[in-house]
C-alpha cells in the first residue's frame, strides 16, 4: 500500500468516525494502518484541543476560572517538534550564556535533528540582523576533539561548515584554540569559536504536554 493511499484511508476513516462514533473502519489491521489512523486522529484532536482551549481562555478572562496555557511553548519561544527554543539578543561568553539558559529552566540548544537546526538558523536570520552567530550547547572543552552537548551526550548529527573545514580549532582568536560552537545563520552552518567570545544564545527546553 502506498503511504498516500494509507493516509487517505485513515483520513476518511477518522471523518466517518466523527459522524458515527461506533464505526470501526479498520478492516486493514496492519500496525502501519493503525498508526496512520491514530496519527490523523491525534492531529485532529490537537487542533480541536487548541480551539477549545482558546475559547476557554477568552471566557476565563471574563470570570474567575483559573487560567490555562493553550500553547506548548512559553510566549516568544519557537516550537520545533516537542522542543521550545529562545534566541536572545544579549551577547555573553559561552559559560555565562549557559548560565542564563539555566536561569529560565532551560539549557543551551542541543540540535539533534536537521529540522531543529534549520528552524533555529532561520529564526536567527529572521531576527538577527547584523549578528548572525548564536551559541549552541556544544563544546570540546572537557576533552579536546571530542564534541559533546551540554547534557554530556556525544555529537551524532552535525551541521559544521564543511566548506570552511569547520571545526578548525583556529588559534587566530586566542592561543587556546576553539572549544565552543555557534550556529551561523548567514552560512546556515556551525563554526567552532573561542569560548570567551561574546555572542547571543539559543536556549532550549522541552515543550510542556498539551493537556
Ligand atoms: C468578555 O467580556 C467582554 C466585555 O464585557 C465582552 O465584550 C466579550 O465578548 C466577553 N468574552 C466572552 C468570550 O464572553
Ligand atoms: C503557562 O506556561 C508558563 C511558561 O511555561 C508558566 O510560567 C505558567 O505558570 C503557565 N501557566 C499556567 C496557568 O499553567
Ligand atoms: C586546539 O588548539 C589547542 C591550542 O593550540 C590545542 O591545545 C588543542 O589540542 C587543539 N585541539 C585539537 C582538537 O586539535
Ligand atoms: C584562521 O583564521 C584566520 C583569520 O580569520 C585565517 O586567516 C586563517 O586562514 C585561519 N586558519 C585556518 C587554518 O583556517
Amino acid at each position: 500500500m502506498s503511504p498516500l493511499k494509507g493516509n487517505l484511508g485513515a483520513v476518511l476513516c477518522v471523518l466517518l468516525g466523527l459522524l458515527v462514533p461506533e464505526l470501526s473502519c479498520q478492516a486493514d489491521k496492519s500496525p502501519e494502518a493503525e498508526a496512520a489512523f491514530l496519527k490523523v486522529r491525534l492531529a485532529l484532536m490537537k487542533n480541536h484541543y487548541r480551539l477549545l482551549c482558546n475559547q476557554f481562555a477568552s471566557l476565563a478572562l471574563n470570570c474567575s476560572a483559573p487560567p490555562i496555557n493553550c500553547t506548548e511553548c512559553p510566549d516568544g519561544w519557537l516550537q520545533v517538534e516537542d522542543q521550545c527554543f529562545l534566541l536572545s539578543s544579549e551577547k555573553l561568553d559561552f559559560s555565562s550564556s549557559a548560565g542564563k539558559c539555566k536561569d529560565v529552566g532551560a539549557h543551551l540548544a542541543i540540535l539533534t535533528t536537521r529540522e531543529q537546526h534549520v528552524a533555529v538558523e532561520k529564526e536567527g536570520r529572521r531576527i538577527g540582523g547584523f549578528y548572525t552567530n548564536y551559541w549552541i550547547g556544544l563544546s570540546d572543552a572537557e576533552s579536546e576533539g571530542e564534541w559533546r552537548w551540554v547534557d554530556k551526550s556525544v555529537l551524532k548529527t552535525s551541521f559544521w561548515n564543511v566548506h570552511k573545514s569547520e571545526p578548525d580549532n583556529n588559534t587566530s582568536g586566542g592561543p587556546d584554540g576553539e572549544d565552543c560552537v555557534v550556529v551561523d545563520s548567514y552560512t546556515q552552518s556551525w563554526y567552532d569559536v573561542p569560548c570567551d567570545f561574546l555572542y547571543p544564545r539559543i536556549c532550549q527546553k522541552a515543550a510542556s504536554p498539551l493537556v
